[in-house]
């Protein structure tokens, strides 16, 4: 029988597929279409400590096997999710990771003070959302800054730890590295691509905010690169993401060094995408003998 447990900082996974952030909410909408019991994970929209309403619209756009957004961290606040979504979501046997976000690291530690207490599985510090003036990109884009942050957070965590990294650094691999020094139990990545479009007619940038965070499949060869650059680097497990659309998406990031995935705009086109990627996952393990999926983390044969 093809086994795809996996294990992160002593939280069990039935399987690699983790919903991603900001691309599935609280879980509430996809569980009319999809079995939430049958994916690995959620990470739940990014929370901040004050509910947010986000930037203005508009603030998607579509781009060649992408998307563009600048949403802005819109949530109700890291309160009302634990009063009003914990309870719906702990219905489903599946992994409940927190992605916080805040302006200041008081900000992060209040967060995770009262996450600590909440019955949750993991807590992903958001370093890298690129939509939001203050906090987030602030940290995540400097080694200092990461190191600082995550000393501070991982001080204050009882919960096993992410640091979710961007990718709009020139050098990831010591950012992943100050994450690890300072106690983080693991890294994901990537964050999206700070990008912008402009339409000729108007002559104006499409996003209200001007620029935003870059998605979809367009960005899958360079998460893959920066999987395999930081898997080579650290000892910690490595949550992959970028423009995952299918199985053999996951196999690649697991290839690149990836212990687990997370899937995220692929949502948006196919709201059954998560649980038909396990599916695929299975049949591709019977088909290639394979027992153990975790066989192939870092199993790409560079020339
Ligand atoms: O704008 C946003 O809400 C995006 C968040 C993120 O990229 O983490």
């Amino acid at each position: 029988m093809s086994n795809m447990k996996l294990n992160i900082a002593g939280v069990e996974f039935k399987n690699p597929v983790i919903a991603a952030s900001g691309t599935f909410g609280f879980g509430r909408e996809y569980a009319e279409y999809i079995n939430l019991n049958n994916i690995g994970g959620i990470s739940v929209k990014g929370l901040t400590l004050e509910p947010r309403q986000g930037n203005p619209s508009p603030r998607i756009a579509e781009t060649p096997s992408g998307i563009l957004n600048s949403v802005g961290l819109q949530n109700p606040g890291v309160h009302a999710f634990v009063r009003d979504e914990i309870s719906f979501l702990r219905k489903f046997d599946t992994k409940i990771i927190v992605n916080i976000a805040g302006n200041t690291i008081e900000e992060y530690c209040e967060m995770v003070s009262i996450l600590n207490d909440a019955d949750i599985d993991m807590i992903e510090l958001n370093v890298s959302c690129p939509n939001v003036k203050k906090g987030c990109l602030a940290f995540g884009s400097t080694p200092e800054g990461v190191a600082e942050i995550t000393k501070q957070v991982r001080r204050e965590c009882k919960k096993p730890l992410i640091v979710k990294l961007t990718p709009n650094v020139t050098d990831i691999v010591s950012i992943a590295k100050a994450a690890e020094n300072e106690g983080a139990d693991a890294v994901s990545l990537i964050n999206t691509l700070l990008g912008m479009v402009i339409d000729i007619h108007t002559r104006r940038p499409i996003l209200h905010n001007n620029m935003g965070g870059l998605s979809g499949p367009a960005v899958k060869p360079v998460a893959v690169r920066m999987v395999y650059q930081v898997a080579k680097s650290v000892n910690i497990p490595i949550i992959g993401m970028g423009g995952i659309s299918n199985h053999e998406d996951v196999i690649e990031f697991l290839l690149a060094g990836a212990t687990a995935v997370m899937v995220g705009t692929t949502n948006f086109v196919n709201p059954t995408a998560c649980t038909d990627i396990v599916e695929n996952l299975e049949s591709y393990m019977r088909d290639k003998h394979i027992n153990q999926l975790s066989e192939l983390i870092g199993k790409v044969v560079p020339y």
